[in-house]
């Protein structure tokens, strides 16, 4: 078993580069296979997660070529109708149900494991198979997968989606299955994340007709072939929200690169109105970080782009655990995003979950544990309470961090964290779903 190990109380100090963003590398990957073609993706990153959407492309035809540590060419063009990708890949992971839309887009017909993803309680896909039939997809879930299929005269034909609730999942499914279907489909309050936009800026790249993503209307006309394209991954704000609050939290000073600063400002004001700087830097894609006095307690609500986000829920809680004073948090997306709690307690924080709000008392001093990344974002706020805490703080089930952080330990080693990886006996089987 591998665990971080963290000798915390060091602020941290310096530079760091954020990767590109995972939760748009793994849709924009899924929907290369909509172009029957050679695709050059760059800035991807090198995670666990890309690997596996990598891995899935291979079982399924795709030629796939490395090019550089962040960039890789697909080959889509040698897979087959009918295809079908291996549970155990498709199970890893949550972004796997892309590919019942780029199948479907592609073929007019899919079936694909259901995704495995992050224990948040119960997460739904009714959407995305709203979205399917409302194509002209006949969809059945059932003995663990999802199958679509389109009568192969008629194919998918465009029309208005109206999604009930924001979901990045189906309003990128439901992209995927109508570039390629007859005539116009309007998707009415799809996501607006900015992976939504950077999937449309893939598609259209490769010949796509979409307009309004990042907005309450996204047009799709629907045309008949696409072509490959060499594209770009956008930088990861969750993974640059994570670095603002590590700064804040050990009382250092970052200045965080390769962001769009744009996207952060949810995490940005909350950051400003608990009294610490960021500076942004539009023309150099920048940001810098620190707080020269206490940290002011707030309350905080996730919600959809442009609110703040629920992925950078449990890093906020570090913060509100240290801040000056009683906050609150209170989680709108997923259910059960508290499981995190048990863990800080560990620490010593002075956290009450009621419903769906923790309760923080603040000045709280953290105190070195044993504690577990019990998911993606939980394991990252594992690693910003250790850093700020004096002493060896020791993280275990690492393997959830490392699905969606480049090389984070050596990112905080170079910011002046005392942080290293170290292996132990295996005690036990980890769970790997995420
Ligand atoms: N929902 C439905 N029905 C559906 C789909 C979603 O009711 O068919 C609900 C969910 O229950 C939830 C809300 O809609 O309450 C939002 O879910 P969404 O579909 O947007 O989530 P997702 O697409 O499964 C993506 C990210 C998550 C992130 C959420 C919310 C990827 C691969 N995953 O998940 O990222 O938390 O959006 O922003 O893009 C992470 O990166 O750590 C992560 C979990």
């Amino acid at each position: 078993m591998e665990k971080i190990i963290v000798d915390g109380g060091t602020p941290l100090y310096g530079k760091v580069e954020i990767s590109g963003m995972k939760n748009s590398a793994v849709a924009v990957i899924f929907a290369s296979v909509l172009t029957n073609d050679v695709c050059v993706l760059d800035n991807l990153p090198n995670i666990s997660d890309v690997a596996d959407c990598l891995s899935i492309l291979e079982s399924i035809g795709a030629k796939i070529k490395p090019i550089s540590k962040s960039a890789v060419e697909i080959d889509t063009r040698y897979i087959q109708s009918g295809v079908e990708a291996p549970l155990e890949l498709v199970r890893k992971m949550r972004a796997s149900y892309y590919l019942a839309g780029a199948l479907l887009g592609r073929f007019g017909n899919a079936k694909v494991g259901l995704p495995g993803g992050c224990d948040f309680g119960v997460r739904p896909i009714d959407l995305h198979v709203k979205a399917f039939e409302k194509l002209g997809a006949m969809v059945t879930v059932g003995n663990g997968c999802l199958e679509a299929t389109c009568d192969p005269e008629k194919g998918l034909n465009g029309k208005n989606i109206y999604f009930d609730c924001c979901s990045v999942g189906a309003t990128i499914n439901a992209m995927l299955a109508a570039v390629l279907a007859k005539g116009q489909t309007i998707i009415e309050n799809p996501a607006r994340e900015p992976h939504v936009v950077d999937v449309a800026g893939f598609l259209n790249a490769c010949g796509a007709d979409i307009r309004g993503a990042g907005t309450n209307i996204i047009k799709i006309n629907g045309v008949e072939k696409l072509h490959g394209c060499e594209y770009d991954i956008i930088p990861d704000m969750i993974e640059a929200g994570t670095f603002m609050i590590a700064a804040a939290a050990t009382g250092g000073k970052l200045y965080i690169s390769n962001v769009i600063p744009k996207h952060l400002e949810s995490i940005t004001e909350k950051l400003r109105e608990m009294g610490i700087t960021v500076e942004e830097y539009e023309d150099a894609e920048a940001v810098c970080v620190f707080c020269e006095d206490k940290i002011e307690a707030i309350n905080v609500k996730t919600l959809p782009y442009p609110g703040f986000p629920t992925d950078m829920h449990p890093q906020m809680s570090v913060l509100l655990c240290l801040a000056d004073g009683a906050s609150t948090l209170s989680e709108t997306i997923w259910s059960n995003r508290f499981r995190y709690v048990d863990e800080l307690q560990r620490m010593g924080a002075k956290i009450k979950v009621e419903d769906k709000t923790a309760f923080f008392e603040g000045n709280n001093v953290l105190t070195p544990a044993v504690v577990k990344a019990v998911d993606l974002r939980a394991g990252a706020a594992m690693v910003i309470a250790a850093l700020a805490t004096k002493g060896r703080t020791e993280i275990e089930d690492i393997a959830y961090i490392e699905r969606g952080y480049v090389d984070i330990v050596e990112k905080i080693r170079g910011v002046g964290g005392n942080i290293r990886k170290a292996y132990f006996p295996d005690t036990k089987q980890m769970n790997n779903a995420s």
